[in-house]
């Protein structure tokens, strides 16, 4: 820390940053082993395992709210959200790193606990770190967003921003933990972290006695392992349904070979193809995990039964329905859960009581307002289309007045006249319009076909 003085003469205190150790040269990444993760011997936890959590934890995270949800009759499921992006860091993450700093021997909560994580884990170490007054190193990619970096530092976690991605910024993070002595814990596979994403599965048992399935989102599997374990362990009957991303299916691909395994992430292209790749954006970025855990995997694997793969824009289209229907703000891997009924890929629901857990609302601004376009695209309020009128006087005004006498909203209007082949007296316009309901966009789509020879709807490559 160092004094200084602000501008209008107050003094103010400016927090610098600790130098970035440097690595003795032995440190080799054969001996970074994570003894809480060892996939030689992994550890399948206990259901008594998620009570000794539940009771330790009790006072310093909060039990979120259960409730029905408006889109009950819309989708045509009895639908309830585990509301759990209504936690003080936006998400479920603080159940698991609380009770991880909680058991920490004495001497470990002197010297603190360093992790790798680009948010919801980092968050909550952070935040209960300081709340117990331990020490916190959190490791974050360059990817990071800045607003969940600075609110690591804001809860006093010492902050390091390296690596291009986060394995990247595992391995120095592992590093500095054996240099340093202090102890790495892994967001989805410590046992701990486990048992205390498990307390979630009691509080919805306890909220919804009778429900008759919970559809969870799994990244590392941490949580389903956790919460599947407290559903089954309680109430068999229930069934666990699982989602993933379609950029990152880590925990469909470890089941079909029967351990974690490396899956790379893929991107959707332009086409509809898959592109595969190292480093790719996906709404769901607290999911994009590649290797599932390994505790986390013999844990929950016996007690899935049913895993789905969801598409980016049906994720989109869950983040919309969440914010005009239910008012709740819910990043990409939080809105997976609703995005899984919405694409269709659980007829068997139909009728029945279901709890989707929301498990983070940690979600940019920019990236809210891009992501609710493409929600809007999704659902076929948001359309562009190409339509060919007449370039004499009056041509344009008389495409805008159509438009505009059906009560639609137009966006965005570009003209081009060099590149088309039709007659010399006409334009080509690009158009993009906000329409009431996909039903009103096809009348639109009918009037104009009806009235202009050339109209090219939808998306132009
Ligand atoms: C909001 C959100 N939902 C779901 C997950 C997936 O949790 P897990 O990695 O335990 O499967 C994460 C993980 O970071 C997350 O941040």
């Amino acid at each position: 820390m160092q004094a200084s003085t602000s501008l209008d003469g107050e003094p103010v205190t400016l927090v610098t940053e600790k130098a970035e150790p440097k690595f003795e040269r032995q440190i080799s990444m054969s001996t970074l082993k994570d003894e809480f993760c060892d996939p030689d011997n992994p550890k399948q936890i206990q259901f008594e395992d998620i009570s000794a959590a539940a009771y330790k934890i009790r006072d310093g995270v909060m039990k979120t709210p259960c409730t029905r949800s408006r889109l009950s009759g819309l989708l045509g499921v009895n639908l309830f959200f585990k509301k759990e992006f209504l936690q003080f860091t936006g998400s479920f993450k603080e159940r698991g790193a609380r009770y991880t700093l909680m058991m920490l021997p004495q001497e470990q909560k002197e010297k603190g606990v360093v992790a790798a994580s680009a948010g919801n884990h980092a968050l909550a170490l952070s935040y209960h770190g300081k709340e117990l007054n331990i020490p916190i190193t959190v490791v974050m990619p360059k990817i990071a967003p800045l607003m969940k970096v600075q609110a690591c530092r804001s809860y006093g976690a010492h902050v390091i921003v390296t690596g291009k991605d986060i394995s990247e910024s595992r391995e120095y993070a592992m590093k500095l933990g054996k240099q340093e002595g202090l102890r790495y814990i892994n967001g989805y596979d410590h046992p701990h972290i486990l048992a205390g994403q498990g307390t979630v599965g009691l509080e919805i048992l306890e909220q919804v006695p009778d429900l008759d399935a919970c559809i969870i989102p799994v990244g590392g599997a941490g949580l389903i392992a956790g919460a599947a374990l407290a559903i089954k362990s309680l109430k068999p009957s229930v069934q666990i349904i699982g989602v993933e991303s379609e950029t990152c299916p880590s925990f469909a691909e470890a089941l079909k070979a029967g351990k974690p395994v490396y899956t790379s992430t893929t991107s959707t292209l332009a086409d509809g193809t898959l592109k595969a790749g190292k480093m790719i954006s996906t709404l769901a970025d607290g999911l994009a995990v590649p290797t599932v855990g390994v505790n986390a995997f013999v844990t929950a694997a016996p007690l899935i039964d049913k895993m789905v793969v969801v598409e980016e824009q049906s994720i989109a289209l869950a983040i919309l329905r969440l914010i005009e229907l239910e008012k709740a703000v819910v990043e990409g891997a939080g809105a997976t859960g609703l995005a899984a009924i919405i694409q269709g890929m659980l007829p068997e629901l139909s009728g029945k009581k279901v709890v989707v857990i929301l498990c983070g609302g940690n979600i940019d601004t920019t990236c809210l307002g891009r992501v609710i376009e493409r929600g809007l695209a999704a659902d076929g309020r948001l359309v562009r289309f190409v339509v060919t009128v007449s370039d004499r006087p009056g041509g344009i005004t008389e495409l805008a007045r159509t438009i505009s006498k059906m009560g639609i909203s137009l966006k965005d209007m570009y003209h081009e006249r060099a590149w088309i082949k039709s007659d010399i007296f006409s334009v080509q316009v690009k158009c993009v319009v906000e329409t009431r309901d996909a039903e009103q966009s096809k009348e639109l789509e009918q009037v104009l076909r009806e009235k202009y020879d050339h109209v090219v709807w939808g998306p132009v490559h």
